[in-house]
């Protein structure tokens, strides 16, 4: 595959990038990223003299046009994406300049060059939150977004099922639960347990923390991607109406990835202080998120019919993750 990976110096695209690099190694990658307070280049250093790294931005049709021409790209993954809920109640409009108008200018591109394919990486938060008891979201529920981050993921998301249906463009769509792991922004939950915690600082935790995430391993995650990207596009029939892999013809274009494992945010920050040897009385309560989504939950059973299954126990995936912030503080 040539592949154009776009946000690949954030969180997940530079776990994908090492490990796709890895395992195929052949493959050329050209890695697209506008560099944000969220991407960091030297996420890449292992692989930066095996790609290409560019920066620049996913809504300058004119630019991925020509990264696509010059390198003859036949896939796009698409990570980039402003993905902070609390700044996008502070300011949404980056959020719409990325997840919304980025989204389609990688349509435009693929309308132009329609044998490149797009897999697109979406997330829980589209489909709003779950009461407890509420049965997990399959992949072609209604999307009821609670945030303004969660409302651009749902419309870029709407955005690619119009074009797979008006062009046939070959596009899939994958939503995951929440990401933890080695490489993630600092402002995001288990990074700002870990932070506060290294300097005894008190743990700032909405409301009683009792809000529940299904955590996943970002490798765990990027192995699911490595089995759509191989797998999703012999299925792939753009006539499919309504497009999910619960549908007659087995169609693969709308994937859930989850690793099932539900945890309150206050036993997660506790495994975390314990971890530390930090003890409890660091959590501090603080005034809850507007519009704060209870529960997420994802029927992950479309992707785990096409052989994954995560790997790596929370317990360990969070040892690791808090070493890999415990040496860089
Ligand atoms: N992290 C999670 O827990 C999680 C959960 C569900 C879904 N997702 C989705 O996965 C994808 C990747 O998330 P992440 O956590 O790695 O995000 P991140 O914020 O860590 O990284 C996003 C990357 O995109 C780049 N970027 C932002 N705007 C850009 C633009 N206009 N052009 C080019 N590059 C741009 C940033 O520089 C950064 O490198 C996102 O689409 C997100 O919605 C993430």
């Amino acid at each position: 595959m040539n592949l154009l990976v776009t946000g690949g110096a954030g969180f997940i695209g530079s776990h994908f990038v090492l490990r796709h690099k890895e395992e195929s190694p052949d493959d050329t990658i050209v890695v697209l990223d506008s560099l944000t307070y969220a991407g960091n280049k030297s996420f890449l250093e292992p692989v930066l003299n095996r790609i290409r790294f560019v920066q620049g931005d996913i809504a300058d049709v004119e630019l991925v046009t020509q990264l696509i021409v010059r390198y003859e790209i036949d896939t796009i993954v698409n990570f980039a994406a402003e993905t902070h809920v609390d700044r996008s109640i502070k300011n949404a409009v980056p959020f719409i300049h990325t997840n919304i108008l980025g989204v389609q200018a990688l349509i435009e591109v693929c309308k132009a060059h329609p044998a490149v394919r797009l897999l697109h990486i979406s997330t829980d938060e589209v489909f709003g939150d779950l009461a407890d008891g509420d049965a997990p979201k399959k992949s072609g529920d209604a999307f009821f977004p609670s945030s303004p981050y969660a409302a651009t993921k749902a419309s870029g998301e709407m955005l690619l099922l119009a074009a797979m249906r008006t062009w046939k463009l070959k596009i899939a769509i994958t939503r995951c639960t929440n990401n933890y792991g080695p490489h993630q922004a600092e402002e995001k939950f288990i990074p700002t347990v870990v932070r506060h915690a290294l300097r005894n600082e008190p743990v700032p935790i909405y409301a009683q923390g009792k809000n529940k995430r299904d955590w996943l391993y970002v490798t765990d995650h990027t192995d699911a991607l490595e089995v759509i990207l191989k797998t999703a596009w012999a299925f792939f029939d753009p006539e499919v109406p309504g497009v999910h892999e619960s549908q007659s013809k087995g169609s693969g274009h709308r994937f859930n990835i989850s690793a099932d494992d539900e945890r309150q945010n206050i036993d997660v920050a506790k495994m975390i202080l314990q971890i530390m040897g930090k003890p409890d009385d660091l959590i501090k309560f603080v005034e809850d998120r507007p519009g704060h989504d209870w529960r997420y939950a994802l029927d992950s059973s479309g992707v785990r019919k096409l052989g994954w299954k995560p790997k790596i126990s929370f317990e360990e995936g969070l040892k690791t993750t808090v070493e890999w912030y415990r040496r860089r503080a």
